[in-house]
């Protein structure tokens, strides 16, 4: 069995920078556990002389991803450029074609392509891993899939975007607005700070629960309209009211079969207070 394994990291914003960081400080541990020496043998972004957290190896950047396949020396490829279309599908489908396994975090890419880039992992054998796509720290995938296999799951809903959920906790502690709040948590990070839409709107959230019913359900990927809405119209003055009756506003993506019905939806839910860490639990 393959001693060395050779990784190509695609996308160095927040997730693949990061991860470059955490491979380069944590590779004597990574060894120490799997038996695997890793080494990165490329790494890509749109801008190549964009200034970056961490420091990067200039010598293996690639400025088209596309180009570290024809050097045939990738075990492993991450893609974290974050769309569900363009370069972000190519990379993986090219990958998974050149038996490249590939790990993403890539909710957008999975809730859209999942079912066919799974088959295509099939197909070339390959592993196509995306676990910190749907609440990473958890985690929830892998448990789906493998821990509970021969479980019959009725119902997944859950707390899915942290952005949302930091907003409805923050205006609730401050007693501030949803437009303040927004502000402090795009300064801290927390929110995207040119388009927060895809996390407010609840769209982030519904990609997850779109995956979190393919697996739980054993079925593909849903393509039907659902109820859809974000936390864009909550203030404190709701907050406020729900907190009057012990409640909690959260936003709650969820998924149930109801007489072998799929009903998907994503929207903000009155969560009893002295129940919420047990609702959070059931994520
Ligand atoms: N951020 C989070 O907390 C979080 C948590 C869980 C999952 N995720 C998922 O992780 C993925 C990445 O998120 P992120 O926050 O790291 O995104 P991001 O900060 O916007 O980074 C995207 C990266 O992709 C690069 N890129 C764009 N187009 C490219 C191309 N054609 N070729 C090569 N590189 C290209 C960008 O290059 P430049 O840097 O040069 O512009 C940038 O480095 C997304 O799918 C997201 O949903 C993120």
């Amino acid at each position: 069995m393959k001693k060395n394994i050779n990784i190509a990291v695609v996308g160095l914003g927040q997730i693949g920078n990061y991860l470059l960081n955490e491979l380069n400080a944590k590779k004597k541990d990574i060894e120490l556990k799997t038996g695997k020496k890793i080494k990165v043998v490329a790494i890509s972004a749109k801008n190549p002389n964009k200034k970056r957290k961490f420091k990067i190896n200039k010598n293996i950047f690639y400025k088209n991803p596309l180009d570290i396949i024809k050097k045939n020396n990738t075990d492993i490829l991450f893609e974290a450029i974050g769309s569900s279309d363009g370069m972000s599908k190519k990379i993986v489908e090219l990958s998974l074609k050149n038996k490249i396994h590939v790990i993403t975090p890539n909710k957008a890419l999975i809730a859209k392509h999942g079912d066919y880039l799974s088959l295509l992992a099939e197909k070339y054998k390959v592993n196509l891993e995306f676990e910190a796509s749907v609440a990473g720290g958890i985690p929830i995938i892998r448990t789906i899939k493998e821990g509970l296999a021969t479980n019959k799951i009725s119902k997944i809903y859950g707390i899915l975007n942290g952005t949302c959920n930091y907003i409805l906790s923050e205006m609730e502690n401050t007693k501030d607005s949803f437009s303040n709040v927004l502000k402090k948590a795009q300064k801290l990070g927390y929110a995207e700070p040119g388009n927060p839409k895809l996390d407010l709107n609840g769209y982030d959230a519904f990609a997850k629960v779109r995956i979190l019913s393919s697996l739980a359900f054993n079925k593909n990927i849903s393509k039907h309209k659902c109820l859809v809405e974000g936390i864009e119209n909550i203030d404190f003055k709701d907050i406020n009211i729900a907190n009057q009756f012990n409640f909690r506003i959260k936003l709650l993506g969820i998924t149930e079969l109801i007489n072998n019905k799929l009903f998907e939806r994503v929207h903000p839910c009155l969560v009893k207070k002295k129940i919420l860490t047990l609702e959070m639990l059931t994520v």
